[in-house]
C-alpha cells in the first residue's frame, strides 16, 4: 500500500521524505490556501522534496480552460499528477491527458458509479473521500470495498487512492480493503507509528539498559 501525505506543508513534507516511507503528495485548492504560498511555487517546491507522484488540481469548472491549466501544471515538473474534479468535464479532460500519457487524479469522488466513469476516463488514481462521507452518517468504507470489487471484475487498472483520511482507523481499513494508496494528514501519518505499549516497553529497556553501566558505541 501506498502512503501519500495530504499537505501542501513544505517543511512537513521534508520531514516525511527523509522517512523514506513516502510515495507522494496530493494537495487541493484549500490546502493551498492554508499553506498561504503561491500555488504553482509551493507545488513545485513540493515536486523537487518527493520522487512520487504530487497531485495538483486544475480550478477551471471546464473542458477546455481545463487543459490550458493542466498544460501549465505539467510544465512544473515531471512528477506532476493533474488533478480533476468528478464531472462530465472534468472527465472529458481525464480521457483526453490520460490519452497523451500524463498522470491524473480524479477527485471528489462518492459513489462507485463515479470511480467505474473514472476508471472508463483511464484515470491514473481514483480519490474516493472517507471522511466525509462518514460525516453525512454514510459509511465511507463501503464505499472502497465497492469500487475494490467493480474494478477488479473488470480489471480496471484505475488505483484507488483513500481520501479524507481523518485517522489510523480509516487505513487500517483501507488497508484490509486492499486499496492501492492512503493519502493523509501528517498528523495521521505520524499517528500510525505510535503505540502506547511501545513506549512503556521502551521505557523499561531503556531503564534496565542503564542499570548495565555498558555502552554500544
Ligand atoms: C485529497 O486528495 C483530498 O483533497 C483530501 O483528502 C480531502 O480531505 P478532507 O475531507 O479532510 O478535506
Amino acid at each position: 500500500m501506498k502512503f501519500f501525505a495530504d499537505t501542501a506543508d513544505v517543511a512537513d513534507i521534508a520531514d516525511l521524505a527523509a522517512t523514506g516511507l513516502m510515495d507522494g503528495v496530493t494537495t487541493n485548492p484549500s490546502l493551498i490556501a492554508k499553506s498561504g504560498r503561491n500555488f504553482l511555487e509551493v507545488v513545485k517546491e513540493i515536486c523537487g522534496l518527493v520522487d512520487g507522484p504530487v497531485s495538483a488540481e486544475v480550478v477551471a469548472l471546464d473542458h477546455a480552460t481545463m487543459m490550458k491549466e493542466a498544460a501549465v501544471l505539467r510544465d512544473l515538473a515531471p512528477n506532476i499528477c493533474v488533478k480533476l474534479p468528478l464531472t462530465i468535464d472534468g472527465l472529458k479532460t481525464c480521457k483526453a491527458l490520460s490519452a497523451e500519457g500524463v498522470k491524473t487524479n480524479v477527485t471528489l469522488c462518492f459513489s462507485a458509479n463515479q470511480a467505474l466513469l473514472a476508471a472508463k476516463a483511464g484515470a491514473t488514481y481514483i480519490s474516493p473521500f472517507v471522511g466525509r462521507l462518514d460525516d453525512i452518517g454514510h459509511d465511507g468504507m463501503e464505499l472502497i470495498q465497492d469500487i475494490r470489487t467493480i474494478y477488479d471484475n473488470y480489471d480496471f487498472k484505475t488505483e484507488i487512492l483513500v481520501a479524507s483520511v481523518r485517522s489510523p482507523v480509516h487505513v487500517l481499513a483501507a488497508a484490509r480493503i486492499g486499496a492501492d494508496v492512503a493519502t493523509m494528514p501528517p498528523a495521521v501519518i505520524r499517528a500510525l507509528a505510535g503505540h502506547a505499549l511501545t513506549d512503556k516497553g521502551l521505557a523499561a529497556f531503556m531503564a534496565d539498559w542503564a542499570k548495565t553501566g555498558q555502552s554500544i558505541l
